[in-house]
């Protein structure tokens, strides 16, 4: 694993950007895994900004994001596929019929993402963490050998995210349609970023725990391909 300490948000994703375009540029028809939540947010606004000075194209590229939420129709303006628009495709070349969210509250569901993904190797995936350790959707607990499964969300997770949802939790959904961990796992290669205190502790553990899944993010201690780039303040506790 490998830490890149970085100053501050902006910092964290200029970094992000850098490996994300070494990888594009290298490969034309890169598969590209992403995430939701503030953290990939400048990363996407740089990765939009050179779209549109340098024309970097994502014609083949592809991409999988790792989760959405239950009980959000696609529209919602808090779905994952919303936020992914919003942030990125609406901006960039990435054909419609390229891009892979996970959607759905079934087995057949999960089934039927887990297999896409199985047609290709993600070669880089982009994880943020949550404050409890989680990566994609995958709570403490989740077995590390999971493929694209539901979860219902633990309390923790939805008090972080209730400040998309009008700092009310109530209208935060429940369960979700998440990556497991052993297809995280299958990426070439994986950026994991956090920016702020509250992601101290779970890097912390991350990088120094005991590999358990009551920190999911201790897989990542196994892959041989793992850069962390941590601004000063979520990487206080290193
Ligand atoms: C969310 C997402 C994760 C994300 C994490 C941190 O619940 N499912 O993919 O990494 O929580 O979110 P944020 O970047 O907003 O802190």
């Amino acid at each position: 694993m490998k830490i890149m300490k970085v100053k501050n948000y902006d910092e964290m994703s200029d970094a992000a950007f850098q490996v994300m375009k070494e990888v594009v540029s290298e490969n034309p028809n890169a598969v590209l895994g992403l995430a939701t939540g503030s953290t990939p947010i400048g990363l996407y606004e740089r990765m939009v900004k050179d779209y549109q000075e340098h024309h970097t194209n994502y014609a083949k590229c592809q991409s999988f994001n790792l989760d959405e939420y239950i009980g959000l129709a696609q529209g919602h303006e808090q779905s994952y596929f919303t936020f992914m628009q919003k942030h990125l495709f609406k901006h960039i070349n990435m054909p419609k019929e390229h891009i892979h969210i996970p959607y759905g509250n079934s087995e057949v569901d999960c089934q039927a993402y887990e297999k896409a993904l199985d047609q290709v190797q993600v070669d880089i995936q982009v994880l943020g963490i949550g404050s409890n350790g989680h990566i994609g959707f995958n709570e403490p607990n989740t077995p590390f050998t999971k493929e694209t499964h539901i979860v219902n969300l633990m309390k923790k997770t939805r008090q972080d995210n209730a400040r998309f949802f009008e700092n009310d939790i109530d209208q935060v959904p429940k369960q979700a349609i998440t990556m497991g961990i052993a297809s995280i796992m299958k990426a070439k290669k994986i950026v994991l970023l956090a920016s702020g205190e509250h992601k101290a502790d779970a890097i912390a553990t991350m990088v120094y725990g005991t590999k358990d899944p009551i920190c999911p993010a201790t897989v990542l201690q196994d892959h041989d391909d793992v850069i962390v780039i941590v601004d000063e303040a979520a990487a206080s506790k290193l």
